[in-house]
């Protein structure tokens, strides 16, 4: 049975002190997260270390970075290597968000090598995968996702996928306040898990797949009810502690 997640990703907001005001609250509130449940938190560079000082005596909650570059280390002035991540207590590491594809050009290539780098440096990656608007108009939504799966899938292979995690994240809901309905987004995740599991029936079954977009307290708990929505990857909601426990609970008391 695949146990949700609740991850946070805080783009790049909040002070330092707000962070560790934020973590703290969230923390505080001791939710019981069961077994393989996890709280992440994806926070900006310069946090990290703070994030994962707070979090090392909680079983279950987690530290994650925004990005990482693709090359172990040299000339690449103001990039950040998975090793230099991992050295500072992170464990995993969102690949291919979709700001990342969009305002900093992370194509299909270089996002696939980031996932591998990511995985070489001992760090999960949380694969982001997701249509614009025009191209779920023009009923591209599954070659989009296809195409940004298939470019990680071929240069990694199906069996790094048994250490990843995918989050689909519609780019027409992501900071929108427009949530893809659970039942939108339900066709998309089980087309995501068919692709894989046609590469490999367990894994494609085993791998958590996560809703991002918009997703807020009203509205985690029945997207998180979905068979193949496993957890949410949440921006805005997640800059405040009432509405990130909301959707922590809802994601505890889901399947
Ligand atoms: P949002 O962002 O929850 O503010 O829509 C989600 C994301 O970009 O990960």
């Amino acid at each position: 049975m695949r146990k949700q997640i609740a991850a946070a990703n805080w783009k790049m907001n909040l002070t330092y002190q707000q962070g560790e005001q934020l973590l703290d609250d969230v923390l505080n509130a001791k939710i019981a997260l069961k077994e393989n449940q996890l709280a992440i938190f994806a926070v900006p560079f310069p946090y990290l270390i703070m994030a994962n000082s707070e979090i090392t005596e909680e079983k279950n909650y987690f530290v994650a970075a925004q990005n990482c570059y693709s090359k172990k280390s040299g000339a690449f002035t103001g990039e950040v290597s998975g090793a230099m991540l991992a050295d500072v207590g992170c464990q995993y590491v969102l690949i291919g968000h979709s700001e990342r594809r969009s305002l900093f050009h992370d194509d299909l290539a270089l996002t696939a090598l980031k996932f591998k780098a990511a995985q070489e440096a001992g760090l999960i990656p949380i694969l982001c995968v997701g249509e614009t608007q025009t191209q779920r108009e023009n009923g591209e939504t599954e070659k989009v996702v296809n195409a940004q799966l298939d470019a990680v899938l071929t240069l990694v292979g199906i069996n790094a996928f048994k250490q990843a995690v995918i989050a689909y994240e519609p780019v027409w809901a992501i900071g929108t306040g427009l949530t893809a309905t659970p039942e939108q987004a339900q066709v998309v995740h089980a087309y995501i898990r068919a692709q894989l599991m046609k590469n490999n029936v367990d894994i494609g079954r085993a791998i958590r797949i996560l809703y991002g977009g918009s997703m807020k307290a009203e509205n985690a708990a029945s997207l998180l009810a979905m068979p193949d929505i496993d957890g949410g990857l949440i921006g805005g909601a997640s800059l405040d502690a009432t509405s990130f426990l909301a959707i922590c609970t809802a994601a505890v008391n889901s399947k």
